[in-house]
C-alpha cells in the first residue's frame, strides 16, 4: 500500500479532486469475455426466471399491472437537462442525452429492484421446486397463498445494505413470507428503515459503514442453517439480475428509433457503490452491444472504492479508508469503501473508465434536473449525469477510439438509479441545498 501512497493519481483521489479515469486495460469485448465464467446464456436464464414470476409480481404488486408484472423503468429524452449541463459546464455538447429512470422502477424505486428482487425470487423458486411444491410450467401466481407463505416462513433471508438493496430485498422477502433481516449501515436513511419495519422486516442498525453491516450480516446468517445470506459483495445471482436490463434497454432504444452501431456509439454512465448493480448492467450491455457501447462507473469523491480497486489491481484487497478517504458522502447508495472483488475482476478489461463526483456537484445536478425536466432523483442517482460533459472535455478517449466523427450521432444515457420513493420533505431539502450551491457559482 505504501507504494501507492506516492502515486500522483492516487494523491488526486486522496485530495478529493473530481477525477476522470480511462481504463488502460480494456480489451475488445470478444477477448475480454474469454476469462469470464458468465455468458449470454446465464443472462437469458435470469430473464426467463423473471418471466415465470410475472404473474406473481403482477398479482401482489398492483403497480406492475400495466407492465403485466415486468419490473422495468422508462427511458426518457432529457434535452433541457442537456442544455442546462452545456450552459453550466460551458461546453458544447453533441449527441442525444437520455435518462434511464430506474428511480421509477416499481416496488422499491431504485436499481436495486433489479438484482435484489431477482435474487430473492431465484432463491424462492429453488426452495419451492426442491420441495416439489412448484414446477416451472406452473402459473407462479399460486405463490401468493397461505400454503407458500407458510412454507417460506420456515426460511430466513439476510442482507447487508446502505439502504436501497435492503429495501428491495426486505419488501419482496416479506411479501413471499420469508423471515427477513436487513443489516443497515450508518448511511441508510431513516425513512427506508421505517418503511421496512412497517412491512415486518427485522432491521438491525450499525454505527459503521457498509462493509461492517455486510460482515455482521454474513456472520449472523451463518449461525442459522435455514438462513440464506444475499452477499452483495460477491453475488453472481444479483449481478445477473441487473444484467437483464440490457436486452430490455435495446428494445426501448429501438422503439425510439435510436441506432447503436459503430457509427452511432452508445455511452452509459452508471453510479457505482460496491459494483454489482452498475457492473451487472454494464456486463449485460456489452453482451448486447459489444464494443459499440462505452460504459463508465461514477463514484463519489469520498468513496472511490471501485476506482481504487481497478486502478491498483488490488480490487477488494484495498479500501478507500486505507488511503485516509473517509467514505462519508450524501450519496448514501454509493457509500462503499471496499469494492466487490468479483465485480472488479469480472469488469477489469470491460469497463471503459470511472469518474468521481463531489457531493456538491451531485446536489447541483439534482436541482438542475428538477428545474429543467421536472424529474427528481436521489443524490446517488445523479453521479453519472456529468458523464456526457467528460466525454466532450476529455477528448483522449474519443480520439483513442476514433470516435470523433461519430460524436454528433452518439447517444448518452445517464442511469438514474433511484429516487421516486424519497419523502417530499427530504427531497425538498436536497433541492434547496443544490439551489443554494448553484447560486454561489
Ligand atoms: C441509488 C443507487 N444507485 C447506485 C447504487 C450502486 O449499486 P452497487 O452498490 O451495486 O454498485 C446503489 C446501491 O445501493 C443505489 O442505492
Amino acid at each position: 500500500m505504501a507504494n501507492w501512497k506516492n502515486n500522483a493519481f492516487i494523491n488526486q483521489l486522496i485530495d478529493l479532486t473530481e477525477t476522470v479515469w480511462f481504463n488502460p486495460d480494456t480489451l475488445p469485448f470478444a477477448e475480454a469475455t474469454k476469462g469470464i465464467a458468465l455468458s449470454r446464456a446465464d443472462v437469458e436464464d435470469a430473464a426467463a426466471r423473471l418471466e415465470r414470476f410475472r404473474p406473481y409480481i403482477e398479482k401482489v404488486f398492483p403497480e406492475t399491472e400495466a407492465s403485466e408484472g415486468m419490473i422495468e423503468s422508462p427511458l426518457r429524452h432529457i434535452p433541457y437537462m442537456k442544455s442546462a449541463l452545456s450552459e453550466y459546464f460551458r461546453t458544447q455538447l453533441s449527441g442525444e442525452l437520455l435518462l434511464k429512470c430506474d428511480s421509477e422502477l416499481p416496488i422499491s424505486g431504485s436499481i436495486k429492484a433489479r438484482g435484489g428482487i431477482y435474487e430473492v425470487l431465484n432463491h424462492a423458486e429453488k426452495l419451492a421446486l426442491g420441495a416439489e411444491l412448484l414446477s416451472e410450467s406452473d402459473d407462479y401466481s399460486k405463490l401468493d397463498s397461505e400454503e407458500f407463505k407458510h412454507f417460506f416462513s420456515k426460511h430466513a433471508i439476510a442482507v447487508g445494505s446502505t439502504g436501497n438493496l435492503g429495501l428491495s430485498i426486505g419488501i419482496i422477502s416479506a411479501q413471499l413470507g420469508f423471515s427477513v433481516t436487513v443489516h443497515m449501515s450508518a448511511d441508510a436513511r431513516q425513512w427506508k428503515k421505517d418503511m421496512l419495519r412497517s412491512k415486518g422486516v427485522h432491521v438491525i442498525e450499525y454505527d459503521s459503514d457498509y462493509s461492517t453491516a455486510v460482515a455482521e450480516g454474513r456472520k449472523q446468517a451463518a449461525t442459522n442453517p435455514y438462513c440464506y445470506f444475499i452477499d452483495d459483495e460477491n453475488s453472481v445471482t444479483l449481478f445477473l439480475g441487473y444484467a437483464v436490463a440490457a436486452e430490455r434497454l435495446k428494445q426501448q432504444l429501438e422503439e425510439k428509433n435510436i441506432t447503436v452501431d459503430a457509427d452511432h456509439p452508445l455511452f452509459v454512465y452508471l453510479p457505482c457503490g460496491v459494483g454489482g448493480g452498475p457492473g451487472g448492467v454494464a456486463f449485460g450491455l456489452k453482451l448486447v452491444f459489444g464494443d459499440n457501447v462505452h460504459c463508465f462507473f461514477a463514484e463519489p469523491t469520498r468513496s472511490p472504492a471501485m476506482l481504487i480497486g481497478l486502478y491498483t489491481g488490488l480490487h477488494d484487497a484495498v479500501s478507500v479508508q486505507d488511503f485516509g478517504i473517509d467514505n462519508k458522502t450524501v450519496a448514501d447508495g454509493l457509500a462503499v469503501g471496499r469494492p466487490s472483488g468479483f465485480v472488479g475482476k469480472t469488469m477489469q478489461h470491460m469497463i471503459d473508465g470511472t469518474f468521481t463526483v463531489s457531493d456538491d456537484t451531485m446536489f447541483k445536478l439534482l436541482t438542475m434536473l428538477t428545474d429543467s425536466e421536472g424529474i427528481k432523483l436521489e443524490p446517488s442517482a445523479l453521479a453519472g449525469m456529468s458523464g456526457i460533459v467528460h466525454m466532450h472535455n476529455h477528448r483522449e478517449y474519443i480520439q483513442q477510439h476514433n470516435l470523433q466523427d461519430t460524436m454528433p450521432s452518439a447517444t448518452h444515457i445517464a442511469w438514474g438509479t433511484g429516487g421516486s420513493m424519497v419523502p417530499d420533505e427530504e427531497m425538498q431539502k436536497y433541492y434547496e441545498t443544490g439551489a443554494a450551491l448553484l447560486k454561489k457559482t
